[in-house]
């Protein structure tokens, strides 16, 4: 360990200034026009993954590549660990809300800020330079390792399946490793008993075949603003909860234990009001915030497009309405059936009188972790050791779909350790990582591998 922790301690500064190219890449794979970008992060993370010992290649798909690394030399013997990571980034819009440039990584505060500092690029980095610190001062790693990065998980992975399918033999694994999360809170490294999935939609309401005036035509007409207001507020109950016939059949009761140990996590709602920066908080009666974050289902309107919205006043009545709604979803609920419950109840609600058609953009299903085994023992010793207390566990709000179809493809356990600060500003302006979280980050897989060894 000593080598390695020397090793690291050595080379950081060069960590870190190779991090800042891999920011400075304007990865967006939701945009086409940013492909040749993305193509570009997957050269450059193979020859990290390169330079730290392992072989790489970019292997193509219909979509971004996937970078597949490898290191077999531990042995048929010894255990397979396939670590996972993106390298794709979400656009970067509102510019001009950040305070330094998205793609110009910059450090404020020993904190770094830029697109993808934490979702994905910085916790995906940080597991190439703990693998290098590794196999550059002790040699050899005490388990044969897999790295899949993926430039498509920002919109979904659509094609990450089928590349596990196609290519299940070469990616036969005893675990995964992800770290695409956030840690508890400053000092308090986590590891998570589940993940939400997700189900997001788009409902277009369309009523009269144009525009019409608001003074000659509305009070006869149906006006599709109005009717998919409607529909977005019979979708929640006065008390919170969703209004969805069915919804909360699939929906999972925790058991005591776990929201016993939810209730005894350290957690502050003044900070977390000043974290969101509202006047008040929302949610489910009869759950707390951390349960309404994680282990509650949410239904919300991510967008809304209709009528006039420039400036001043003009008297229309809009022709179409259209509302992107999406469901976290919590287990053992499924997006599929969550797809038909939604369109059941949204024939039901809607008036004859106009057009309602509901698409289905992607989708992810919920995931909740097998807290055991000797991959999950190791990782919460070594963060341990490395942050010198405990990791605790926890919940999480977002979705990384590809994680219950590791499970399930690969019959392996996954495991999710997370580097990001809370309110890391992932998917808005300003996103960041403090640097002691990459550096830090960094020991602790170092450790992993020497609690593997051991
Ligand atoms: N890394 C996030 C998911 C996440 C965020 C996990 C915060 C834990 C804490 C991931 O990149 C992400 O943004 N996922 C999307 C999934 C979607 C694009 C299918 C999400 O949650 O919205
Ligand atoms: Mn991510
Ligand atoms: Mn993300």
């Amino acid at each position: 360990m000593d080598a390695v922790e020397r090793y690291i301690d050595e080379e950081i500064g060069r960590f870190q200034e190779e991090l800042f190219e891999f920011l400075r890449i304007p990865s967006v794979s939701a945009r086409s026009e940013h492909d040749g970008d993305t193509r570009g992060a997957a050269t450059w993370v193979a020859e990290k993954m390169k330079s730290a010992g392992l072989s790489a290649s970019v292997i193509d798909t219909p979509g971004h590549p996937v970078v597949l690394g490898e290191w077999r030399e531990a042995g048929p013997e010894a255990p397979t660990l396939l670590i996972y990571g993106h390298y794709d980034v979400q656009p970067p819009e509102p510019l001009d809300e950040w305070l330094s440039p998205a793609f110009e990584p910059t450090v404020r505060d020993g904190n770094i800020f830029a697109r993808g500092a934490s979702d994905d690029k910085g916790q995906l980095f940080l597991h190439i330079k703990a693998i290098e610190a590794q196999l550059k001062s002790a040699g050899s790693l005490p388990v044969n390792l897999l790295m899949v990065a993926e430039g498509e998980e920002e919109v979904g992975s659509p094609n990450l399946v089928p590349f596990v399918e196609t290519h299940i033999e070469r990616l036969a694994c005893d675990a995964v490793v992800i770290s695409d999360s956030s840690m508890f809170a400053e000092g308090i490294p986590s590891l998570l008993f589940s993940l939400r999935g997700l189900a997001y939609f788009e409902i277009h309401v369309e009523g009269p075949s144009g525009d019409l005036h608001s003074g000659g035509y509305g009070g006869a007409v149906v006006n599709p603003g109005n009717t998919l207001a409607d529909i977005v507020s019979s979708l929640k109950n006065e008390n919170g909860s969703i209004a969805i016939p069915g919804f909360y059949d699939d929906v999972m009761e925790w058991d005591e234990e776990t929201r016993t140990a939810i209730a005894a996590l350290p957690f502050d709602v003044d900070e977390f009001k000043a974290e969101v920066g509202a006047p008040g908080l929302d949610g489910e009666s009869g759950f707390s915030i951390l349960e309404r974050l994680w282990i509650r289902p949410t239904c919300d309107v991510n967008g809304i497009l209709c009528g006039y919205t420039g400036e001043g006043a003009k008297t229309v009545l809009p022709a179409r309405a259209m509302a992107k709604v999406s469901f976290r979803l919590v287990p053992n609920q499924n997006p599929d059936r969550v797809a038909e419950l939604l369109r059941a109840h949204v024939a039901k609600v809607a008036p004859a009188e106009v057009t309602v058609r509901i698409e289905e953009l992607h989708g992810g299903r919920p995931w909740k972790a097998a807290l055991e085994g000797k991959f999950f023992d190791a990782a919460r010793s070594a963060l341990e050791k490395a942050f010198d207390t405990p990791p605790v566990l926890t919940g999480e709000g977002g979705s990384i779909p590809i994680v219950v179809d590791f499970q399930e493809i690969l019959e392996a356990p996954v495991l999710l350790m997370g580097f990001a600060p809370p309110g890391a500003n992932m998917h808005a302006p300003n996103e960041w990582i403090p640097e002691a979280n990459f550096e830090s980050g960094i020991r602790a897989v170092a450790r992993f591998y020497a609690e593997l060894g051991s």
